[in-house]
């Protein structure tokens, strides 16, 4: 703990200047430059924030400083907010899905010569104000000071996938009186881990299946981002009305599904007749064990299988020893389950989120909550 903590009261959450947001990425690569210098992370950072999903003021980077400096560059913690484009489903007469605007939140960082001064705890019960309607929010609390000053106040929901486990962002809520922050919600992964005699299967075998299947190229990912938030839509309906829940679900165009890395692979069948089956994937080679995560499936209990072999030839192919999905639905679980694949909680990246509106978060479901959501 520093010797002289601010007093939260001294301190409010502002948008990071130009060289405050360098400073940030700096600060950050000791976490997460995963084995890139601090050059090559900073860089390669900045290049991503300038893709479509973070481009024209949808990434802001937030700091808490003091009130009386606040384009410090001492300043005490951090984070970024992109916004999304999501979308609700409410059951009765009309449960068709509607857009609203979101916020994904990521790179929650206090300096370790400022932690457990309070700092983080604070910049994220202040991050309601900016992100929320004030009028969807309970009083500014006094002891706080002044509320912050900029905000988007266009929220209907944020989120965040915690590595810290679901306690710390649930008691940063709006009010520091009890108010819930951000609720955990079904952190679920359906995992299949390659054994050696899979691996060692002959990698140019010809494949077995019935279906036809095409690789797919950036623009025809564009096509099927575009594609799937109708589907999505629909399928959002559909549950509304079947489940008398509400539904909500982030979007994968606009860059959001292709946000997630250059290794990108898709696969897709039956393009052009109805709804097909796809997978889009990220590769992650620096993790102890190379695993393949998807970013978006869509399949049903017949189609699951077959992927599910082009998949495994793909990854035989990359040395992947791990295929993870995160998020899938109950009926594809049991089909996966059939196949040897284990569905557990995840330990980490716990998918959590804060809703402004009058439900609670019980009564909703976030549907595709899938890897592509992630920020
Ligand atoms: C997590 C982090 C942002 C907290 O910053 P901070 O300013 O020290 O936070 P606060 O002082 O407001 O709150 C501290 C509380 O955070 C929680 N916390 C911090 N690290 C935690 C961890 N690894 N696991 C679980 N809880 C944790 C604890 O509740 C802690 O309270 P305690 O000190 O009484 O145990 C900081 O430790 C950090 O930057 N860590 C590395 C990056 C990271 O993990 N970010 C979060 C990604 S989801």
């Amino acid at each position: 703990m520093s010797s002289n903590p601010i007093l939260l009261e001294n301190l409010s959450l502002f948008p990071a200047t130009p060289e405050q947001t360098l400073e940030c990425l700096k600060r950050t690569a000791i976490e997460w430059a995963n084995g890139f210098t601090t050059e090559d992370f900073v860089r390669r950072e900045t290049i991503l924030s300038l893709q479509e999903h973070g481009a024209e003021g949808k990434l802001t980077s937030w700091v808490i400083a003091p009130r009386a400096n606040p384009k410090t560059l001492d300043f005490m913690c951090s984070c970024d907010t992109f916004r999304r484009t999501a979308v609700v489903a409410r059951p009765g007469a009309d449960p068709k899905a509607k857009e609203i605007i979101a916020y994904g939140i990521a790179s929650v960082f206090t300096p370790p010569e400022k932690r457990r001064n309070g700092y983080a705890r604070h910049m994220m019960r202040l991050l309601h104000w900016v992100l929320a309607p004030w009028s969807t929010l309970p009083p500014f609390p006094k002891a706080w000071g002044a509320p912050p000053a900029v905000a988007h106040g266009n929220a209907q929901l944020s989120i965040l996938y915690s590595d810290i486990g679901p306690n710390f962002y649930y008691t940063c809520g709006p009010d520091g009186n009890g108010t819930p922050g951000w609720v955990e919600c079904e952190s679920v992964e359906t995992s299949l881990v390659l054994s050696s005699e899979r691996m060692r299967e002959n990698v140019s075998a010809p494949h077995k299946s019935s279906h036809s299947w095409m690789w797919l190229g950036e623009d025809d990912m564009k096509y099927v981002w575009e594609q799937d938030v109708e589907w999505m839509k629909a399928d959002l309906a559909a549950s509304a009305s079947s489940t008398s829940r509400l539904q909500v679900a982030f979007l994968t165009d606009k860059g959001v599904g292709a946000s997630q890395g250059a290794t990108l692979h898709d696969v897709l069948e039956n393009i052009g007749s109805g709804r097909p089956t796809f997978a889009t994937w990220s590769l992650d080679t620096l993790a102890s064990s190379r695993t393949l995560i998807l970013t978006r499936l869509r399949a049903t209990r017949v189609t699951f299988p077959a992927l599910v072999e082009r998949l495994i030839e793909f990854a035989r192919r990359c040395d992947v020893v791990k295929i993870e999905i995160w998020g899938m639905n109950t009926e594809l679980q049991e089909v996966a389950g059939g196949l040897g694949w284990e569905t557990t909680r995840r330990a980490s990246h716990l998918a959590s989120m804060k809703w402004y509106g009058k439900e609670v978060s019980d009564e909703i479901d976030w549907a595709f909550n899938e890897r592509f959501c992630w920020v």
